[in-house]
């Protein structure tokens, strides 16, 4: 049976990204209706999903198979730009407070921690991430080359470095490493540590 799901919407662009360090506002409102596109997709997927039936699927394997691996898309692409808008517009510098502790416990130091980063962001062709994994009850910087690859289960994204091109060529243009220098001057700590609290993350 058909089931119909709940349309979302993106969420607002922060006035702050507008006025980035080196990332220009060029760049962030290209980068953000790139991201409206992963909201309307994951609505449009959802919509088509509703009128597959099930009990033909033998036919419609194919069909179903390319939209299940677009919603991983189009949901991935939500929720990577959800963290990199929301976690841009600080003023870099070193983390304080709990993400801190555990960037210096898990890397050794926060310098650390930003070279280790920014190698997977150039070794990457699409993300890296730092985030908490609660099996092993540690920091990782993983990688990912596109939207739906290779998250971990049961581990939380608490920065999320986009390496695409379209967040950095218009200002850097294939200089990738510039742009993870800025990215990093461009955090905002508190926002980090927020949800560290949030997700009840401890040392
Ligand atoms: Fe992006």
């Amino acid at each position: 049976m058909a089931t119909t799901h709940e349309q979302i919407t993106a969420r607002p662009l922060k006035p702050e990204l507008l006025e980035l360090d080196g990332i220009s506002r060029e760049t962030i409102e290209a980068h953000y209706k790139l991201y409206q596109g992963y909201v309307n997709k994951r609505n449009e997927i959802l919509g088509k999903l509703d009128g597959v039936d099930l009990s033909t699927a033998n036919q419609v394997y194919s069909d179903l198979r390319a939209l299940k691996v677009d919603l991983t898309f189009a949901i991935g692409g939500i929720k990577n730009h959800e963290i990199y808008f929301e976690h841009l517009g600080g003023s870099g510098g070193d983390p304080a407070g709990l993400f801190s502790d555990l960037v210096k416990r898990d890397f050794g130091s926060v310098d650390a921690w930003k070279a280790d980063l920014k190698a997977t962001g150039l070794a990457g062709r699409g993300w890296a991430w730092t985030a908490y994994d609660w099996d092993e009850g540690r920091l990782f910087n993983y990688i990912g080359d596109a939207q739906n690859t290779f998250p971990v289960w049961n581990a939380t994204a608490l920065v999320a470095l986009d390496v695409y091109e379209h967040a950095y060529f218009i200002d850097f243009g294939t200089d990738r490493a510039s742009y993870i220098d800025k990215f990093f001057d461009n955090l905002d700590y508190d926002v980090i540590n927020d949800w560290v609290q949030k997700y009840g993350i401890r040392k």
